[in-house]
């Protein structure tokens, strides 16, 4: 770290490791090397890029990661073992800053699982740490479940890091169970009382299942904490952790009383939300703060009329500080390539040509059925699941009859590993028809966990954006489409959701996770 700045706070980003562990939430190879590109240009200051150990998969995202990255310090976990932690640095140290993350759990519950004592367990950290230190001069050590573990034994083990050579301690929340002042206080007293720690960066983890990350997380920055572990749109396992836009935002905007300093552009924010959403499958909740559909919607009458007078009446952010662009110019079937391409710039895709070319294409089918094609429909085409030729299932042609007698049936021909196959199925509503007629074509027994449909605009002429999610033996996959139609939809979401099974299933042994970081060795 370079800015000696008290008042600097370093953005350490998880999305990619655990963001990603949430189930359904897995990202293929390519949208984790996108994603790590976005926030490094964004101005993120550390990326947690995976967890080596876990599978192939994630030790060859880590590595190319760490080979791309142009600014932030590249981060993977490890367990307190040293297995772990070469393996991590074997995939970190491609990178011009990379940093080693190891933990182990402290409290008393997660002392017993690997059934270790207190001296035990203090040891191991000793250990574990001076092995990181040797290969690496950025090391982070997490006492996981910090805020429940005894005050004595947490400063004895963080003294103990310390002393070893951490360069940052964090303190996660990992269960979501602190509060603000609990939050702040903890991090004060752990720089007043533990030796060395005004040497070190402190870091706060924070886990939202009271609905206090962002809160907690603040709370600690006062509390002399300065880094931010967190992710985009809140990602993460249960009810997620502190989202970055919440607290890079929050400092912004109230800076007067939260006098902290990030690298963030935040302009940056509204295009890093939608891809996120869009690779991990979880849809960003309509009044979410800062990125929500809603967050700068003013639908009233009252609203309205304040707006038009003076746009701070009801607005403490301008949308274009987070990236929203401001214009909401209407396309339409005449615009030509050039328009598209500098609308779909504003809204943060550069495209290069050949991607222009097949994004155009699809906009001029949807503008053919859709007279006003308005920024939300674009995105919702940029985010679709694509007709990409090499997946080995696609849909040709799909019609479904619908009625007040039902049974409603579906008439679907596909093209299943370059053969052209047709069935017909019955269901209980023309979405469980279509589905059923998948099934027959496609036979699996993968489950259908959650299926969500949301209108992108106003009007009946909207588009509906379609997601699902699939399981199947313990890979969860998602799936998403956008179409006019929301049957067609539904039915295009589904297969991306089962072509996508398709390529994990050929992973086996590489991209399936053999190994969690709560499997404690
Ligand atoms: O929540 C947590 O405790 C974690 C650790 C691995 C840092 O994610
Ligand atoms: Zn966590």
């Amino acid at each position: 770290m370079t800015d000696q700045s008290k008042n600097r706070v370093y953005i350490f980003d998880t999305t990619l490791r655990d963001g990603e562990q949430s189930p359904g939430a897995t990202m293929t190879h390519a949208e984790k090397l996108e994603i790590a590109g976005l926030l490094d240009e964004m101005g993120v200051d550390i990326i947690e890029a995976g967890f080596p150990i876990a599978s192939e998969g994630d030790f060859k995202a880590v590595s190319e990661i760490s080979r791309q990255a142009q600014n932030s310090v590249i981060c993977g976990l490890a367990r307190a073992n040293f297995k772990d932690i070469d393996r991590c640095w074997e995939a970190v140290k491609h990178a011009a800053r990379p940093r080693i993350h190891t933990f182990i759990g402290t409290s008393p519950l997660h002392r017993a699982i690997p059934n270790l004592n207190k001296d035990e367990m203090a040891e191991r950290i000793h250990d574990t740490v001076t092995h990181a230190r040797n290969l690496c001069d950025n090391v982070q050590w997490s006492p996981m479940d910090a805020t429940r573990t005894e005050w004595d034994y947490l400063c004895r083990t963080v003294e103990i890091a310390i002393k070893a050579g951490a360069t940052t301690i964090n303190i996660p929340d990992t269960v979501g169970y602190t509060a603000p002042v609990e939050s702040a206080d903890l991090i004060r007293r752990l720089i007043e009382e533990v030796p060395g720690a005004d040497e070190i960066i402190f870091a706060t983890h924070c886990h939202n299942d009271l609905g206090m990350a962002t809160a907690n997380a603040l709370a600690a920055v006062d509390g002399g904490a300065r880094q931010i572990e967190c992710t985009i749109n809140g990602l993460g396992e249960r009810a997620g952790n502190t989202a970055l836009e919440e607290v890079v935002m929050a400092m912004k905007v109230r800076g007067d009383i939260m006098p902290y300093e990030t690298r963030i552009d935040t302009t940056r924010i509204m295009n890093l939300s939608r891809r996120v959403a869009s690779v991990s499958g979880f849809p960003v909740q309509f009044n979410k703060a800062i990125v929500g559909k809603n967050a700068f919607a003013h639908e009233s009458g009252i609203h309205q009329d304040g707006m038009l007078k003076n746009a701070e009446t009801f607005e403490i952010m301008r949308p274009e500080d987070v990236g929203l662009s401001e214009t909401n110019i209407v396309m339409g079937k005449h615009s030509g390539r050039a328009a598209l391409r500098s609308k779909l710039s504003d809204l943060g895709y550069d495209l290069a040509d050949n991607q222009l070319k097949d994004v155009f294409v699809r906009f001029k089918e949807l503008a053919d059925r859709k007279k006003e094609v308005y920024d939300d429909d674009l995105i919702a085409l940029m985010h679709g699941g694509t007709d990409d030729e090499s997946n080995r299932l696609q849909i040709k042609h799909l019609s479904v009859i619908c009625g007040t007698d039902g049974p409603q049936k579906a008439t679907l021909t596909m093209v299943i590993d370059g053969d052209e196959q047709s069935t017909e199925a019955t269901g209980d509503g023309p979405v469980d028809a279509t589905f059923n007629a998948v099934k027959n074509l496609f036979p699996h027994e993968a489950q259908l966990q959650l299926y969500q449909v949301h209108a992108v605009t106003e009007g009946t002429d909207a588009q509906a954006t379609v997601s699902v999610r699939m399981e199947e033996d313990g890979r969860i996959v998602t799936g998403q489409s956008a179409d006019t139609d929301t049957v067609v939809a539904s039915a295009k979401a589904y297969v991306h959701a089962l072509n996508r099974l398709l390529v994990r299933r050929g992973k086996t042994g590489t991209d399936q996770r053999e190994v969690s970081y709560k499997d404690v060795s």
